[in-house]
């Protein structure tokens, strides 16, 4: 990266990095001020940047050839629709928050799948964010960071997602998942027993809805919780909603607001339960956690889709699995399943062989583990 960063602008770079996500459990729970349970995986954005003279903001991509010139004093207010949307969100954020930026030219080279439900756009943000602070000298709490990038995703790119895949890019932690609280932003690492994998398995589907009914899956827990708190004046979301008081309503409620709720509350509960197995190293429990999570998105929350289903039921049986799930927002993207490490490459053999056969689509498998978040990875050098 410093070399083509070097021979694209005659300077040399520091080089920040923030990997992509996998869920483990705990999925449509972040925005609800639910719990989740995250690792950051081994799959890194790099932005390589210097500071300029002026006041411009220069883009460039090693995976993109489009390329992109800004002032920062009249930053665009709406997005563009290309990859550099992720980087100006972050550099207005960054401006509405105070913090002065100074003129920077920007390399970023991105080996997070995109459009696989892994938070390349997260991996971005994040190590955009880290580079404009630093070239501005300026510090931020890195909890700080991930409020900002998602304040990024959500006013500037337009999707409301939560907090989930922005602060696990930042506090990833090798060898452990982040239980996070996504009210108070409390968060506990959990050790990942070292014997096992996580396989996680492209469908490489993305079906066009899948933003559309993000939104709408929200705005369904959002009415959820003004019925429920007619109710129950304490609920403020579906993180303070128990399976007791959501049964004492069910014979009153829409029948779909019903399910939304009973996905968001069973699934906190399979989240603090799974971290706790995983802290036993019980693995049999958290796979079948995993499962019925997976069962609860499919029927429940019905964000799952045909090849998610094919990919989660063609790993049953396979010698070493724990269990899998899909993972991320749904309508395509990825499955996550717990392997025992011994078993994990021909899981994956055989995993890819099922799937093709079942869908005509050749998967893409990739057998990770949980990797540190941001960094930065190479301070400039000085000839
Ligand atoms: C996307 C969003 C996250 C989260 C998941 C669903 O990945 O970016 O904030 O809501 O969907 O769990």
């Amino acid at each position: 990266m410093a070399q083509a960063f070097e021979q694209e602008f005659s300077a040399s770079p520091e080089i920040f990095s923030a990997p992509g996500r996998v869920n483990l459990i705990g999925e449509h729970t972040d925005y609800n001020e639910g719990f989740v349970l995250p690792s950051a995986i081994g799959f890194y954005v790099g932005v390589a940047v210097s500071p300029r003279p002026d006041r411009k903001l220069l883009l460039r991509s090693t995976g993109f050839s489009d390329k992109f010139e800004f002032a920062l004093d009249r930053l665009p207010s709406r997005k563009l629709f290309a990859w550099c949307d992720y980087v100006v969100g972050v550099a207005v954020m960054l401006g509405h928050a105070g913090i002065s930026l100074k003129g920077a030219n920007f390399l970023v080279h991105g080996q997070v799948p995109i459009g696989a439900g892994l938070s390349s756009s997260a991996a971005l943000e994040v190590a955009s964010a880290l580079a404009l602070l630093s070239v501005a000298s300026q510090d931020l709490p890195l909890t700080d960071v991930a409020k900002l990038c998602q304040r990024a995703e959500n006013e500037f790119v337009g999707a409301r997602v939560g907090i989930m895949d922005q602060f696990v890019s930042c506090f990833g932690q090798e060898g452990h998942a982040i239980l996070l609280d996504c009210r108070s932003l409390e968060s506990k690492l959990v050790p990942i027993p070292k014997n096992v994998k996580f396989v996680i398995c492209n469908t490489k589907v993305k079906h066009e809805l899948s933003s559309g009914e993000y939104n709408r899956r929200r705005e369904e827990c959002e009415e959820a919780v003004r019925v429920l708190s007619k109710t129950y004046p304490g609920v403020y979301s579906l993180r303070d909603v128990s399976s007791d008081q959501l049964s004492s309503l069910k014979s009153t409620m829409d029948p779909v607001l019903y399910k939304r709720s009973k996905h968001v509350i069973s699934e906190n509960e399979r989240v603090v339960r799974a971290a706790e197995c995983f802290c036993a190293g019980d693995l049999d429990d958290v796979g079948r956690l995993m499962r019925e999570s997976h069962c609860s998105l499919r029927d429940d929350y019905e964000v799952s889709c045909r090849e998610l289903d094919l990919m989660v039921e063609a790993a049953e049986g396979l010698p070493g699995y724990y269990g899998g799930r899909m993972t991320g927002g749904g309508f395509g993207g990825c499955t996550v399943n717990l392997v025992d490490e011994r078993h994990a490459k021909t899981f994956a053999d055989h995993l890819a062989e099922r799937y093709q056969q079942a869908t005509k689509i050749s998967p893409e498998i990739m057998i990770c583990s949980a990797a540190n978040g941001a960094a930065l990875e190479s301070k400039k050098t000085t000839a």
